[in-house]
C-alpha cells in the first residue's frame, strides 16, 4: 500500500516584524496583556508580499531541499482562508510562478486546520496511486482581514506561509494515520464575511467590507478540549500512548492553549516546540512554518514520531501522526 511522506519543507515571513509596543500605539493594549494572555511578542506583517508571493517562496524553499524540479509535482494544495483573488485560486497563481506545468490546483478554506486538511488529501492522492509528487502550502496575509481598531483580534495574527512537498514512501517513515472534522453549527464563533449581495433578484445590501470576528473564549475553549482529544483517539487507536510521541507540533494560537493541552496529556512542554512568540497566530501557514524551523534547526530525527494538530474557524479540526 502506498504510503505518503514529508521529503522537503520551506518557509518564508515577511520582512516586517510588529512586536507589542508598535502595537500599544495602534489600540489601547499593552506588551505585558498581550504577552501573558497570549504569549505572543511580535509577528510578521506583509507589506510588500502578498499570499502568493509568500506561498510561492516557501514552496520554493520545500521543493529546493526536496531536490524537485516544479515540472515533477503533480498537485498543488494551497491552504488559505486570505487568498489574493477568489479566483484564480492561489494554488494556481503560485503554480505559474514556479512553472509547474505539469500540476492540477485548487485551495483548501478551513481556516487554521487547513493545512491538515490539505495534507491529508495530498496523502489521499499518493495512497491511491494518482499522484507521485504533491507540494501543500499553507499561506496567510491576515493582516488584510483583521480589523485594526479592534484589540481583541489584531493583536493575535500574523501572516506567513509555509510548505511541504509530499511523496511516496519506499521505507517506514512518512503518514500513519489522520483524523478531522468539522462543527459547522458553531461557525460563528469565528467568521470573516464575503461581500454583500446585489443581484436583480434580491434587493442590494449595504456593501460594507467585512472583517475578521472572534469569540475568543469559545474558540479557546473548544481548542483546549479537542486537542488532547484528537491526540488520545490517534495514538490510541494506533496502539501508542501519548507518552511515545517525540514532537507535537500544535497550531500556534495561543501559548495557553499549548500549556494546558501538555498538562492534560501529562507530557512536559519541551515536547511542543513553539515560535508563536515571534509569528502570532498565522493560521493554515503555522504549522507548516513550525515544522519547516524544527527541520531546519536540527530537532527531528529520523524515527521520531510526529503529531500535528490543528484547530480553528468554521469550527475544523485535524491531526496527523507521522513518523519521520
Ligand atoms: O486560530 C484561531 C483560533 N483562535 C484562537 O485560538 C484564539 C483563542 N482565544 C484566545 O487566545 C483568548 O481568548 C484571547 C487571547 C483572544 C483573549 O484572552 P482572554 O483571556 O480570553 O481575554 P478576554 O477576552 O476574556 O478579555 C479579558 C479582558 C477584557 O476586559 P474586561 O471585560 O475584563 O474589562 C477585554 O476587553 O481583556 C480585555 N482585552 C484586552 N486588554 C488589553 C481584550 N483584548 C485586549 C488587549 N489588550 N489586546
Amino acid at each position: 500500500m502506498l504510503k505518503s511522506k514529508i521529503i522537503g519543507t520551506g518557509s518564508f515571513l515577511p520582512v516586517h516584524s510588529m512586536d507589542n509596543t508598535f502595537l500599544s500605539t495602534i489600540v489601547e493594549t499593552s506588551d505585558e496583556w498581550i504577552t501573558e494572555r497570549t504569549g505572543i511578542r511580535s509577528r510578521h506583517i506583509a507589506a510588500e508580499e502578498t499570499t502568493v508571493s509568500m506561498g510561492t517562496a516557501a514552496a520554493r524553499n520545500a521543493l529546493e531541499m526536496a531536490a524537485l524540479s516544479p515540472d515533477k509535482i503533480d498537485f498543488i494544495l494551497a491552504a488559505t482562508f486570505t487568498p489574493d483573488y477568489i479566483m484564480p485560486n492561489t494554488a494556481c497563481l503560485i503554480q505559474a510562478e514556479l512553472g509547474a506545468s505539469n500540476a492540477f490546483c485548487f485551495d483548501i478554506n478551513a481556516a487554521c486546520s487547513g493545512f491538515l486538511y490539505a495534507l491529508q488529501t495530498a496523502d489521499a492522492y499518493i495512497h491511491s496511486g494518482m499522484c507521485k509528487n504533491v507540494l501543500v502550502i499553507g499561506t496567510e496575509a491576515i493582516s488584510r482581514a483583521v480589523d485594526w481598531t479592534d484589540r481583541s483580534t489584531c493583536i493575535l495574527f500574523g501572516d506567513g506561509a509555509g510548505a511541504a512537498v509530499l511523496s511516496a514512501s519506499a521505507d517506514d517513515s512518512g503518514f500513519i494515520d489522520f483524523l478531522s472534522g468539522s462543527d459547522g453549527s458553531r461557525g460563528s464563533v469565528l467568521e470573516l464575511k464575503n461581500r454583500a449581495i446585489a443581484n436583480p433578484y434580491h434587493p442590494a445590501e449595504a456593501d460594507t467590507l467585512s472583517y475578521l470576528k472572534m469569540n475568543g473564549q469559545e474558540v479557546f475553549k473548544f481548542a483546549v478540549r479537542k486537542i488532547p482529544e484528537m491526540v488520545l483517539t490517534l495514538t490510541g487507536r494506533n496502539g501508542l500512548t501519548p507518552k511515545d510521541i517525540n514532537h507535537y507540533l500544535l497550531h500556534q494560537a495561543n501559548v495557553r492553549i499549548i500549556q494546558a493541552a501538555a498538562k492534560r496529556l501529562e507530557l512536559p512542554e519541551a515536547r511542543f516546540p513553539m515560535n508563536l512568540s515571534s509569528c502570532g497566530n498565522t493560521s493554515a501557514a503555522s504549522i507548516p512554518i513550525l515544522l519547516d524551523e524544527c527541520n531546519r534547526n536540527g530537532c527531528l530525527h529520523r524515527g521520531d514520531r510526529l503529531i500535528l494538530s490543528g484547530f480553528g474557524g468554521g469550527l475544523t479540526w485535524g491531526s496527523a501522526l507521522l513518523r519521520w
